[in-house]
């Protein structure tokens, strides 16, 4: 017998999309190993919603998925009058996800808590509010959101099996950004820091605004994120951030900012070598613990796990009773559409056979 799990998904940027197609490829193997079909009965992006009750079919969902890759709008396949009530589709066995980068989606989720639908997330925003409006969202049993840290490494399913199993975190540290990580390493390699930032840039490791990587939020909202996870309600003022580039850069145009770089390159230059005089290197770096944290440009041994990381590679390491003098290390490429959506997906999939059980 097959059961059908309605999905509702917010979002179809690089990853939303991703995960359509992979939902699509993976129907069969679903069914024969839980006897499960997930069924996408809503769909939206910025502009509209597209609700089907009986399920979008797999040629409507590829129409998507290219109206979106060309840049068009959802408005673009339903028109302008809405194609159906989200309330109506917000049923218990239903599973939202939310693979936007917005705030505007916290309302949909709090009503499908209240509904006692399944979440999954790789939206960090909703997660990194205040603690106070934050903490409903972490007390949620059918809540999942592996994809908010380290992309689909399995970082958040790690620490959830060491606290079920009675150990207690004590401290987290971690290089959680590919795009810092890269940026490090080719500073380590010579390569002046405006270059390696333009490389980023053009790689597509970076936002096109590279400052939104540079500024260090993105990684800090993931040390809240497991700070939380861990049990330690913290708000984002405990934490210090350095960004890597100064105020003064702050109001410029992107071309502008990539112009006036050039003047960071001794900065960064002479930090790396005075690092290098030591045997270290420098990695972006997130630390924290009950009392607060720091993420931020840290010089660490050559010749340990965190100095040999290379590139974009994600590093975790995670400090418990249990592994109190070695952390439980997990590490791999922390980003990109297709390892991002498979951590979606397998949130997905351990929510719906779990809940038809
Ligand atoms: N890309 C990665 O490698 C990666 C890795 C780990 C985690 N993540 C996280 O995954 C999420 C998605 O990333 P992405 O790269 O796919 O972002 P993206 O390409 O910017 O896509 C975001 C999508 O969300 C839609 N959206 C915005 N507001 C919405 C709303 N209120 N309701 C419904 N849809 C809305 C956008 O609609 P429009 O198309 O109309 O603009 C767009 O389709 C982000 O939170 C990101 O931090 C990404």
């Amino acid at each position: 017998m097959t059961t059908h799990v309605p999905i509702v998904l917010l979002g179809l940027g690089t990853v939303g999309r991703t995960l359509v197609k992979q939902m699509l490829e993976t129907r069969a193997l679903h069914r024969d190993r839980y006897g499960v079909e997930l069924k996408v009965v809503a769909i939206a992006d910025s502009q509209a919603l597209y609700v089907n009750n009986d399920g979008l079919s797999a040629e409507s969902l590829e129409h998507v998925v290219r109206v979106k890759q060309d840049g068009r709008s959802l408005r673009d396949v339903v028109g302008d009058r809405p194609s159906g009530s989200l309330a109506l589709v917000l049923t218990e066995d239903a599973i939202v996800v939310d693979v936007t980068a917005s705030t505007r989606t916290e309302g949909v989720l709090r009503e499908a808590v209240a509904c006692g639908c399944g979440i999954v997330m790789a939206n960090k925003l909703p997660l990194t509010v205040d603690w106070h409006m934050a903490k409903g969202f972490f007390a949620y049993a059918d809540l999942r959101h592996e994809a908010t840290v380290g992309a689909g490494l399995p970082v958040i399913s790690t620490m959830r099996s060491l606290l079920d199993t009675g150990d207690c975190v004590r401290s987290l540290e971690g290089c959680m950004s590919g795009t810092l990580g890269y940026l490090c390493t080719q500073i380590e390699q010579g390569v002046p820091y405006s270059k390696a930032v333009a490389q980023a840039q053009a790689s597509g490791f970076t936002e096109p605004d590279p400052r939104e990587d540079l500024g260090g939020r993105d990684v800090a909202r993931k040390a809240l994120i497991l700070a939380r996870l861990a049990g330690w309600p913290l708000e984002m003022s405990d934490l210090s951030i350095e960004p890597l580039y100064p105020q003064s850069l702050t109001g410029l145009t992107v071309e502008a900012f990539m112009t006036a770089a050039t003047s960071l390159d001794d900065v960064y230059r002479e930090r790396a070598d005075a690092a290098a005089r030591k045997d270290q290197v420098l990695r972006y770096l997130a630390r924290v613990s009950p009392e607060g944290g720091a993420v931020g440009l840290t010089a660490v041994s050559r010749q340990g796990l965190l100095g040999s990381l290379q590139g974009p590679a994600n590093y975790f390491g995670i400090y418990t009773d249990r592994y109190e003098q070695e952390p439980v290390v997990i590490s791999g490429p922390g980003a990109g559409p297709e390892v991002t959506a498979a951590g979606v997906l397998g949130d997905i999939v351990d929510l719906a056979s779990r809940r038809i059980r």
